[in-house]
């Protein structure tokens, strides 16, 4: 459903991603992990369709198609959602506003009838019970005062609203406690289907422990140097990723 072949992108003055591949199949999980500045938000950035991130070579397809020349609404349309590692605010738009156009111009694309404000109403409860969310924060501008946990949960009631085919998450994990992990961690499993696939971006494995990936990919220096199973995450957490530099530097010799 989505390959990325050979991906190089420039950010500034300094090329980033230097030969990023990888394929996602219907369905699947797939964890990338990294150092810092590995250039794993780069990528999430570059499928989302942000234009300050040049891509000087390779291709993305999502579905077959090529998606590099969509805008991102475009993009959205096809089904890619993004979970930003810092999301943004959205000063004056309610999160209800936000959320209920976004789910009618879901369907919209999908040949749906628009929904009543009522049995939206209904969905998002469901979801807001199930995320710990209160449900005065519909009423609130998004993202606006948020502490970093109530944006993260945000982000994935989106998600669960909109059914994307693909979500890309971006350390999703980060910043929140371990509580609020697990509540995030159900939310994505909850929604994890044959028809969905996930990209979850992690510094840490300790999301991991709740939400088990079909693979995991270890990026460095703009480029996927180790692939594996769930089991890859563990060995990063026990040894750090000294292992796979050292793993590296045996297979090259
Ligand atoms: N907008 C930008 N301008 C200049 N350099 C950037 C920009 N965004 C990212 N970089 C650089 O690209 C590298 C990869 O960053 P990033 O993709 O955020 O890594 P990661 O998410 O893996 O920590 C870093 O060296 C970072 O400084
Ligand atoms: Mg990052």
């Amino acid at each position: 459903m989505l390959e990325i072949i050979d991906l190089h992108v420039r950010v500034g003055d300094s090329v980033v991603l230097k030969g990023f591949s990888l394929v996602i199949e219907r369905g699947q999980v797939h964890a990338i992990m990294g150092p810092n500045g590995a250039g794993k938000s780069t990528l999430a950035r570059v499928l989302s369709g942000d234009s300050s991130y040049e891509v000087i070579s390779g291709q993305v397809r999502f579905d077959g198609k090529d998606i590099l020349s969509l805008d991102t609404d475009e993009r959205a349309r096809l089904g890619i959602f993004m979970g930003f590692q810092y999301p943004i605010e959205i000063p004056g738009v309610t999160n209800l506003q936000l959320l209920l156009a976004a789910y009618r111009a879901r369907q919209r694309d999908r040949k749906e009838e628009a929904i009543t404000q009522d049995a939206f109403m209904e969905i998002v409860r469901g979801h807001l019970r199930a995320m710990n969310m209160e449900e005065t924060v519909l009423a609130r501008e998004v993202n606006v005062g948020f502490s970093g946990g109530e944006k993260k949960r945000n982000e994935i009631l989106q998600m669960l609203l909109l059914r994307p085919a693909l979500s890309v998450l971006d350390e999703t994990d980060s910043g929140l406690d371990i509580d609020a992990i697990r509540v995030v961690a159900e939310g994505i499993n909850r929604f994890r289907s044959p028809e969905n696939s996930l990209l979850l971006i992690t510094h840490y494995q300790r999301l991991l422990d709740y939400i088990r990936p079909d693979y995991v990919h270890v990026a460095m220096d703009g480029k996927i140097v180790h692939s594996g199973g769930a089991e890859v995450a563990l060995r990063l957490e026990e040894k750090g990723y000294d292992w796979v530099e050292e793993e590296l530097k045996c297979s090259l010799s």
